[in-house]
């Protein structure tokens, strides 16, 4: 039996995990705040915020504690915030109507933060789910989505949002064809420097749960008119979880028809996808990961089954290393504070 006192090894991997400044030298991949995007729930109201159930720690808030959030979260160094509002359920319909008021508590959110902190990049998301009656990111007509007529609408929200002072829009709906109608709507209203990000590839997935409690946007089917069969799932615009050549059909079509930075989404689940849209991608790729992928991090923590720091930026990095440039996430705060 050789031993290990006379076994030749000149190869030896672990030389450069010896101590933590070798470590760093050797590291590949690096996660830094210029990386990070903190979503944000505004809700209606002054002065007040809601811890989601759901999701410890991440709260909707009213107007001005928005703004006093996005001024912390701008100190931290962190360079957009994608904000979604809580329509409260008096105001849904299922024309999804109340999204294009001029005046609303979306708008209005976006001009307070523009106005307090103007050097935070504000990103807003256009599709109708918040609003709708449905809980559908599109209009619902005898139980179809239907696609032409929602772009449409998506369309006037993204050039009202521009108004309001958004610096980039983000269709998070999966339609067919709205990158290339809000590209060209917003031209057209004088909104050239609006950039859009596209939700490219966003999977019917089981993880938006907690973020629907969040905004109460569940799609809810038709209990009173069962033969209408208003689907209570997002599977026919929403991508196949087993699908990936699908993800760089999608990436090619919403770069011909002009986004400006694509989206995989969830991103745990789907490092896969992310690697390879970013091999085919030139321009920034974003990964989302969901509400349902940070509550399992916390929910395991409050527990004291994981160590909620060190798995929160594990998967982080873990999405950065499959090829996300930037990474929307709940523990973006946090994880400024941790990186700093
Ligand atoms: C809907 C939308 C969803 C999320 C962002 N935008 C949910 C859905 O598609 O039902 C989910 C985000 C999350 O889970 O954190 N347009």
């Amino acid at each position: 039996m050789p031993s290990s006192a006379d076994y030749d090894l000149p190869l030896r991997p672990r030389r450069l995990r010896r101590t933590e400044n070798i470590r760093r030298m050797a590291r590949e991949t690096r996660l830094s705040t210029d990386n990070l995007i903190a979503p944000l729930f505004v809700m209606e109201g002054e002065n007040e915020r809601e811890e989601v159930p759901s999701m410890p720690d991440t709260y909707r808030h009213t107007v001005d504690r928005l703004v006093d959030k996005a001024e912390t979260l701008s100190a931290l160094g962190i360079p957009a915030v994608a904000l979604f509002p809580a329509i409260p359920a008096a105001r849904k319909t299922p024309d999804a109507a109340h999204a294009l008021e001029p005046d609303h508590l979306y708008p209005n959110a976006v001009r307070a933060l523009k106005e307090a902190v103007p050097e935070l990049m504000v990103i807003t998301d256009t599709a109708l789910d918040p609003y709708n009656s449905d809980g559908h990111d599109g209009i619902v007509r005898d139980g179809e989505i239907v696609n032409d007529a929602t772009i449409d609408v998506m369309r006037d929200m993204a050039v009202l949002h521009a108004e309001a002072g958004a610096d980039i829009v983000a269709p998070s709906d999966m339609m067919d064809g709205r990158v290339g109608l809000i590209r060209e709507a917003l031209d057209h209203a004088g909104h050239a420097n609006t950039a859009i990000l596209s939700y490219t590839a966003k999977y019917s997935s089981a993880y938006y749960g907690p973020f629907r409690d969040a905004l109460d946007s569940a799609p809810k089917g038709d209990e009173e008119a069962p033969d209408k069969a208003i689907p209570d799932n997002k599977d026919t615009y929403q991508m196949d979880p087993a699908n990936s050549e699908e993800a760089v059909r999608e990436l090619m079509l919403d770069l011909e028809e002009g986004a400006d930075m694509v989206m995989v989404k969830p991103a745990l689940p789907y490092l896969d996808v992310i690697h390879r849209v970013k091999q085919h991608s030139d321009v920034p790729v974003a990964a989302y990961n969901v509400s349902g992928e940070y509550a399992m991090i916390k929910a395991a923590a409050q527990n004291g089954w994981l160590d909620e720091k060190n798995c929160a930026l594990e998967a982080l990095t873990g999405i950065r290393r499959a090829g996300a440039d930037l990474i929307l996430t709940y523990f973006a705060e946090d994880a400024a504070r941790w990186i700093d």
